[in-house]
């Protein structure tokens, strides 16, 4: 295979016996402050200096990095014999207390109850409620005065997973959003972020995770009593490739997916995508005329929202500039081979997908937000391996189409209603890890008023 007129060794180099470059850290901590204060940014230094195969180190680990453009192409093509999550996920199979949630299958179960679930948690679920989605965030902005500033990531949290669980459940979200928010910090930190295994055992996680599954039984139950077409009706029917039906924490386990990931990604995209749209005035008129065009239809569709050129452009650019999830672990199941290294069956890697973001060989001006990046005929994420905000290969995210589509709804529904800024026009958005990266939770923007009567 060729790019950019250089050749690249792919399938990868025979097994080779070799030693692992280590990134250069500090006695105790290793790479741990460089790894808190900008993980893609470090591990893109990292792979710039050492190549697509480096090993970190933080406080009583190493871990070794898979990085770049051909470790994303590589990823697209290993299977679950190589690659496997469920050796690595017990934690999550404990606070789940289920052994068929998702993340923690591997084949063949996993591509079993992926394909199950897939059709009720797309675009097109999302597409068959967006007058109710529309409600949700005009009702959040008619509260607001001018001059008030709202903190960003507890808004959008509270507008995606709120329209999500109408979209998958039927069921508005309300009060209960506190609970499952704290559940999904928790359950991510420490089952899968390297936090300490003591935070799952702290009385406020305890509750948390009591009222959550609490919520989740009443939708179970709301649902056995008025049968409908969304993903719970769609779980009450599944059975298990035993042929037995879903029950129990399985069955809670798989009505708990959209709102846990619904709370882990979304809301942390629009923020970005809100603090980039603030900053540039002529990209903000841009996106706004074509919001208020898409608000002057006769009706609200997700091809209407697509058209939204300026908007797409933005929001695929945030996914590109902000990968929440742009490093992925993965057990090593089986010896193979890449660049120029043997990588060990027996040892958990991550595969810095994102790191692709940010080379300059695939983005020129890889730090410049620049939405056009993906218009034709530059069409920059296009390019083998060069895009992976949603994970690659068997296990991409299953709800992307979802996630774009509420993204730009989101976005698109409160420009067009209110005249929001910055709180100062130099405003640096400072990033948090939480243990999920995004926008610091002191993030707020400034409300100048309404912009357009509600339709
Ligand atoms: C637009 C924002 C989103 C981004 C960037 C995103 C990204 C990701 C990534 C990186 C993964 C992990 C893939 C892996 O481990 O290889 C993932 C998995 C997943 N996502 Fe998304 N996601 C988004 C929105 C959503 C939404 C809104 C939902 C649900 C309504 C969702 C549901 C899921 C599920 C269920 C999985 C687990 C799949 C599995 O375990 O294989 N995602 N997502």
């Amino acid at each position: 295979m060729t790019r950019g007129g250089r050749r690249v060794r792919y399938p990868p180099d025979p097994v080779m016996e070799t030693t692992i470059p280590r990134v250069p850290g500090v006695p105790l901590l290793g790479n741990a402050l460089d790894l808190a204060r900008d993980p893609i940014g470090a591990m893109t230094r990292a792979y710039q200096a050492h190549g697509p195969v480096f090993e970190i180190a933080i406080p009583g680990r190493r871990i070794t990095i898979l990085a770049g453009q051909d470790a994303n192409l590589l990823f697209n093509t290993l299977g679950s014999d190589t690659l496997q999550l469920q050796p690595i996920y017990g934690k999550l199979v404990e606070e789940t207390r289920s052994a068929r949630y998702l993340p923690t299958l591997d084949e063949p179960d996993y591509g079993y109850y992926r394909r199950m679930i897939k059709p009720r948690m797309s675009r097109e679920s999302l597409g068959a409620h967006l007058p109710e989605a529309v409600g949700v965030i005009r009702d959040a902005a008619r509260g607001w005065r001018a001059g008030e500033q709202v903190p960003v990531l507890d808004l959008m949290t509270r507008l995606c997973v709120e329209i999500i669980g109408r979209a998958t459940q039927g069921t508005p979200v309300g009060a209960e959003l506190d609970d499952i928010v704290l559940f999904t910090k928790r359950l991510i930190g420490s089952g899968v972020a390297f936090q300490p295994a003591f935070l799952l055992r702290l009385p406020d996680y305890l509750r948390a995770r009591r009222r959550f599954e609490a919520f989740l039984q009443r939708i179970v139950d709301e649902h056995r009593a008025r049968p409908g077409d969304d993903l719970v009706d769609l779980l009450l029917q599944a059975k298990t490739p035993e042929g037995e039906p879903l029950e129990g924490h399985d069955l809670l386990a798989y009505v708990h997916l959209p709102l846990v990931n619904g709370v882990a990604y979304a809301p942390r995209l629009c923020g970005y995508l809100l603090y980039e749209l603030l900053r540039a005035p002529e990209l903000l008129r841009r996106v706004r005329d074509e919001a208020d065009a898409l608000f002057a239809e006769p009706e609200l569709t997700l091809a209407g929202l697509r058209r939204m050129r300026w908007l797409y452009g933005a929001c695929m650019e945030t996914l590109r500039m902000y990968p929440i999830a742009g490093a992925l672990p993965r057990y090593v199941a089986k010896d193979f081979a890449f660049g120029g290294h043997t990588i060990r069956a027996g040892q958990m890697v991550f595969i810095a997908t994102g790191v692709a973001h940010f080379l300059p060989a695939l983005y020129p001006e890889p730090r410049r937000f620049d939405p056009e990046r993906f218009f034709e005929p530059r069409n920059e994420h296009r390019q083998p391996g060069a895009f992976a905000p949603y994970g690659l290969g068997p296990r991409t995210c299953l709800s992307a189409g979802m996630g774009e589509a509420l993204i730009m709804l989101v976005t698109a529904t409160l420009l067009h209603h209110v005249e929001l800024a910055l709180p100062r026009p130099d405003y640096e958005l400072r990033s948090e890890i939480d243990p999920i990266p995004g926008p610091h939770k002191r993030f707020r923007v400034r409300v100048l008023g309404p912009r357009a009567a509600p339709s």
